[in-house]
C-alpha cells in the first residue's frame, strides 16, 4: 500500500461550555490568568448525558455516514483514551454494535492508553497494519476520545472534552512520511491517575511542563538526525510548513514552538537572522537543565519565534483554545483546526506533529498533504467537520452550573444504578447520549 495515512476525519465536542473569562472571575483568579496566562478562550465539558463512549459513538457514526463508508469496509478499529469507565472492557467494544448491525464483527484492535498519547499509539497501529502483510484491504478507523476534568484548583481551567474519528487507508490526502518519526519514552510522575475511585489525575503542574519540553527537545533531536541521515541536509523548522502540538493549553504551545526555534539557533540554522542571533546569544552557554528554568530565555525565544509562530503554528490553535485539553484528541483537534483553516491550500505541504502523554511517552512525526479525491479530499474533510458551525452553536453555562455538574459527575464516577436526566435539548440531532447505568454497571445509550 502506498501513501498510507488519513483519508477522512470527523470531530465531536460537547455543546456545553464555559468561557475562561467567566471561570477566571468565578475562581477568584487574577484577570487574564486563564485567557492570557494559559492562553485559553473557552472550555467544553460533558453534561450528565455525555461521556467518552457516547462521544465516540457520535464521531464514528457521523464519519461513516458523511463520507459514505460502508461499516463492512472497516477491518481494524483502534481507540485511544485515558478516561477509564471500565478496567477491562474496551471502549472499542462499545462501538461494535455500529458494525455488528451490518454483519461485520471481523474487526481487529482494542484500546490504547497512556495519558494523552493513546490516540497516537492507535493511529500508528492502524497505519502500520495497512502497511503490513496482515492487511486485508479494508480501512482502519482510529478514535481518540477523552473527557479531561481536574479537581478544583489551578489545573481545573485546563480541562476539555472531545472525540475524533480518523479513517486510515492507502492513497490518502494526508500521508505519513513513515521514515520521519522519532520517539522519547521515559519514567516520570508528572501526571497520573493512581486513584481508581476518582476521575481526577494527580498532577505536578510544573514538572509536567518541564517533562513536556524535555520530551519535545529529545524528539526534535532524534527527528532532525533521522532527516539528516535520509536527506543529507540539516532539518530546521523552515523545512516544515506547519507544526502541530499536543495542546494542554495554548501558552505551552507557544513555549514549545519557541523551544524548537532555540534548538535551531543552537545548531545555527540559516533562517535565524542576525538580530535574532543577538537576542539569543546570551543563552547559548546555558546547560540544558538551566535552559528549562530560564524565564529570560523563554521570553527572548518567544519574541524571536513570534512571526514564525503566526505562520506555522497559529492556524492549528483554534479548537484547542476553544474546547480545551481533550487529552488523546488534543493533538488531532489542533490538526483538524489546521485543515479547517487552510483546506486545499495545504496540498503539497508538510506538517510536523508532536504527541505527548505524561508518564511519559512522546513522538514527533511528519505528514504530507495532497488534495485527494472525493469523498476523501481536503475540501470535503473541511466541510464534513464543519468546525465553525459546531463552535458557534454551543451553549455557555454559568460557573455555578459547571461546578454543580462536576460534583454530580464526581459522585457518579464508578457508580451504578442511576438514570440520567435524559435532557437532550442542547444536543444536535444524531448525537448519542447516556440514559442509564443499571445495577450491574451496564451502560445504556440512545441516539437523538
Ligand atoms: N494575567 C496574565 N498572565 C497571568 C496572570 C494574569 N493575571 N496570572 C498568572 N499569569 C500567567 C503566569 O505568569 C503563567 O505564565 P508563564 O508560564 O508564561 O509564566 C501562567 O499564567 C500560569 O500561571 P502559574 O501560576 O505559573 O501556574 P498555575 O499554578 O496556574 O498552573 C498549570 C498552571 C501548571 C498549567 C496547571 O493548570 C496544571 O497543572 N494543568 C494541568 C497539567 C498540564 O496541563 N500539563 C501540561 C502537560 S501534561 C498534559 O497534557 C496533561
Amino acid at each position: 500500500a502506498k501513501n498510507v495515512g488519513i483519508l477522512a476525519m470527523e470531530i465531536y465536542f460537547p455543546p456545553t461550555c464555559i468561557q475562561q473569562e467567566v471561570l477566571e472571575a468565578h475562581d477568584g483568579a487574577s484577570k487574564g490568568k486563564y485567557t492570557i496566562g494559559l492562553g485559553q478562550d473557552c472550555m467544553a465539558f460533558c453534561s450528565e448525558v455525555e461521556d467518552v463512549i457516547s462521544m465516540s459513538m457520535t464521531a464514528v457514526t457521523s464519519l461513516l455516514e458523511k463520507y459514505g463508508v460502508d461499516p463492512k469496509q472497516i477491518g481494524r478499529l483502534e481507540v485511544g483514551s485515558e478516561t477509564v469507565l471500565d478496567k477491562s472492557k474496551s471502549i472499542k467494544t462499545f462501538l461494535m454494535p455500529i458494525f455488528e448491525k451490518c454483519g461485520n464483527s471481523d474487526i481487529e484492535g482494542v484500546d490504547s492508553s497512556n495519558a494523552c498519547y493513546g490516540g497516537t499509539a492507535a493511529l500508528f497501529n492502524c497505519v502500520n497494519w495497512v502497511e503490513s502483510s496482515s492487511w486485508d484491504g479494508r480501512y482502519g478507523l482510529v478514535v481518540c476520545t477523552d473527557s479531561a476534568v481536574y479537581a478544583e484548583g489551578p489545573a481545573r481551567p485546563t480541562g476539555g472534552a472531545a472525540a475524533i474519528a480518523m479513517l486510515i487507508g492507502p492513497n490518502a490526502p494526508i500521508a505519513f512520511e513513515s521514515k520521519l518519526r522519532a520517539s522519547h519514552m521515559a519514567h516520570a510522575y508528572d501526571f497520573y491517575k493512581p486513584d481508581l475511585a476518582s476521575e481526577y489525575p494527580v498532577v505536578d503542574g510544573k514538572l509536567s511542563q518541564t517533562c513536556y519540553l524535555m520530551a519535545l527537545d529529545a524528539c526534535y533531536k532524534g527527528f532532525c538526525q533521522k532527516y539528516e541521515k535520509q536527506e543529507g541536509k540539516q532539518f530546521s523548522v523552515s523545512d516544515a510548513d506547519y507544526i502541530v502540538f499536543h495542546s494542554p493549553y495554548n501558552k505551552l504551545v507557544q513555549k514549545s514552538f519557541a523551544r524548537l526555534v532555540f534548538n535551531d539557533f543552537v545548531k545555527n540554522a540559516s533562517y535565524i537572522d542576525e538580530a535574532a542571533k543577538e537576542k539569543l546569544a546570551p543563552f547559548s552557554s546555558l546547560s540544558n537543565e538551566e535552559s528549562y528554568q530560564s524565564r529570560d530565555l523563554e521570553k527572548a525565544s518567544q519574541q524571536v519565534a513570534k512571526p514564525f509562530y503566526d505562520a506555522k503554528v497559529q492556524p492549528s490553535t483554534l479548537i484547542p483554545k476553544q474546547v480545551g485539553n481533550m487529552y488523546t484528541a488534543s493533538l488531532y483537534a489542533a490538526f483538524a483546526s489546521l485543515i479547517h483553516n487552510k483546506g486545499s491550500s495545504l496540498a503539497g505541504q508538510r506538517v510536523i506533529l508532536f504527541s505527548y502523554g505524561s508518564g511519559l511517552t512522546s513522538t514527533m512525526f511528519s505528514l504530507r498533504f495532497t488534495e485527494g479525491e472525493q469523498p476523501f479530499s481536503l475540501s470535503n474533510i473541511v466541510s464534513v467537520m464543519n468546525v465553525s458551525e459546531k463552535l458557534k452553536s454551543r451553549h455557555e453555562l454559568a460557573p455555578e452550573k459547571f461546578v454543580d455538574l462536576m460534583k454530580l459527575m464526581e459522585h457518579r464516577y464508578g457508580g451504578k444504578d442511576f438514570v440520567t436526566n435524559k435532557d437532550t435539548s442542547l444536543l444536535a440531532p444524531g448525537t448519542y447520549y447516556l440514559t442509564e447505568v443499571d445495577s450491574k454497571y451496564r451502560r445504556f445509550y440512545a441516539k437523538k
